[in-house]
């Protein structure tokens, strides 16, 4: 089936979000919403989410999956999550992939429905679990013995059945940063594949206590490769025959996480996300089919995908700084504060002079730095950009990982974020102030005598 959404390009493959342009007065636009009017009425630094970029990357999931008999998008709420997310989710349909008690108390606050919400993380305490557990029927991803013991004694105090997948690790990785792989041997993530017939055959023993439906695995993220993924499902599926053999064990369901790269400037080349889902559902079909396996349902888990492309991160340049050898330093208003991915993983971004798009472009590039104490407070080497002094200068791509890792480093107030849409902008976190960041200091009254 072709529909108009699966003819308008992936989200994921565009630097910039699907709705932004530049207007008459030389202004790049956003949902609709002048990006100079933005931060003059709101701020800098300020987040800023494209809704229809959103809305169109959750569509293109769904079309890749459209042939697969029986499946659900989950969202991993760690890419970005906020009241307002859970309930486009919610709208959405969607599922959400949570990972601490936080995440699981900001869905549930957006009423997420429970069985829709999947519990991950490799060391969730008794308090999560209890927490998931009380919910409903939330899916809890056991990830190791010690785990599906405590949720079976929380199980039995609460005289519930708790509905959980399994994580293995299945000893494949994708072709990205060290620190975003997830599915080599080594992985902190999971059961090692010689270990989970003895540990499904433990939970077996939990007749009361624990429902298992199936097994989860995410091998890592910004993944600009199909293939490691189709290899990835075929371990899957012999691990899912092997089981079966050992311990009689059935899959209702198959969460192969998420992981598929975005666009952050030229040098990346993800696949469509109508391509990569496709892909991955027909090597389910074809795999489990190969091995007379029942189809379970099929689980995909993207967060960058989703929102990465959708955040453009809007700050106000100070004069740049010449150094002797030519080099050309921008400084803003914000950085690793609002977006610690340069300095963490050496993440690249692009980013475009918004208040004066054309003629902006140089060949002599400007280092575009933040405002923190750090020399690695770097947000992008070597723009092709020319900006001076209260230019306005927009970040493409800072939708993932952005807001959900920044931090109040410098004893900086975070920024707001806006959610635009048909040319309305509106708050979905608003800026802190100096006095939330002093809120939870305490003083011993010794200190003031
Ligand atoms: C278990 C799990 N699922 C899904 C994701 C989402 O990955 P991405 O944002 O790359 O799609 C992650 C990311 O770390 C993860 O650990």
């Amino acid at each position: 089936m072709t529909s108009k959404k699966s003819e308008q390009q992936s989200p994921n493959t565009k630097i910039q979000p699907v709705s932004m342009t530049v207007n008459a007065k030389d202004h790049l636009e956003l949902g609709g919403c002048d990006l100079v009017e933005l931060a003059d009425k709101y701020g800098t630094p300020l987040w800023l989410m494209d809704e229809s970029s959103i809305r169109l990357a959750i569509e293109h999931f769904k079309i890749g999956l459209e042939d697969y008999p029986d499946s659900l998008v989950l969202y991993a709420g760690k890419a970005f999550l906020c009241l307002s997310m859970c309930h486009l989710l919610k709208k959405m349909g969607l599922g959400l992939d949570v990972v601490s008690e936080g995440e699981l108390f900001t869905a549930s606050q957006a009423e997420f429905p429970a069985e829709r919400i999947y519990m991950h993380g490799n060391n969730k305490s008794a308090e999560e679990l209890t927490r998931g557990l009380q919910l409903g029927d939330v899916r809890i991803v056991i990830d190791n013995v010690a785990e599906l013991n405590l949720v079976a004694e929380i199980a039995s105090k609460l005289k519930r059945k708790a509905n959980v997948l399994f994580r293995l690790i299945p000893g494949i990785e994708p072709d990205t940063h060290q620190h975003i792989k997830t599915g080599q041997y080594e992985s902190k993530f999971g059961i090692p594949l010689e270990e989970l017939p003895s540990v499904i055959q433990a939970a077996q023993k939990f007749k009361n206590e624990i429902n298992i439906l199936g097994l989860h695995a995410h091998i890592g993220s910004q993944a600009q490769e199909i293939e490691p993924y189709l290899e990835y499902v075929d371990i899957l599926a012999t691990v899912s025959a092997e089981l079966k053999a050992k311990t009689g064990l059935v899959l209702s369901e198959l969460d192969v996480g998420g992981g598929l790269g975005i666009t952050y400037n030229d040098k990346d080349n993800p696949p469509s996300i109508v391509d990569w889902t496709k892909a991955i559902a027909e090597q389910v079909l074809k795999a489990f089919n190969n091995k007379n396996l029942k189809l379970p349902r099929l689980l995909i888990e993207p967060g960058r995908a989703i929102v990465g492309t959708a955040g453009v991160t809007l700050y106000r340049a100070s004069a740049p700084k010449v150094l002797p050898n030519g080099k050309i330093y921008l400084p803003v208003d914000g950085g690793m504060a609002d977006n610690p991915r340069p300095i963490t993983y050496q993440a690249e971004y692009t980013a475009a002079v918004a208040n004066r798009v054309q003629g902006s472009a140089s060949n002599q590039p400007m280092t575009i730095v933040g405002k923190y104490c750090e020399s690695g407070d770097i947000i992008i080497e070597e723009a092709k950009l020319q900006a001076d002094a209260g230019d306005l200068i927009a970040v493409f791509g800072t939708g993932a990982y952005n807001f959900s890792m920044s931090s109040n480093y410098n004893r900086s107030p975070k920024p707001a974020c806006l959610l635009l849409n048909e040319g309305k902008a509106e708050i979905i976190i608003e800026r802190e102030t100096l006095p939330d960041l002093i809120q939870h200091d305490r003083v011993p009254p010794r200190l003031l005598e």
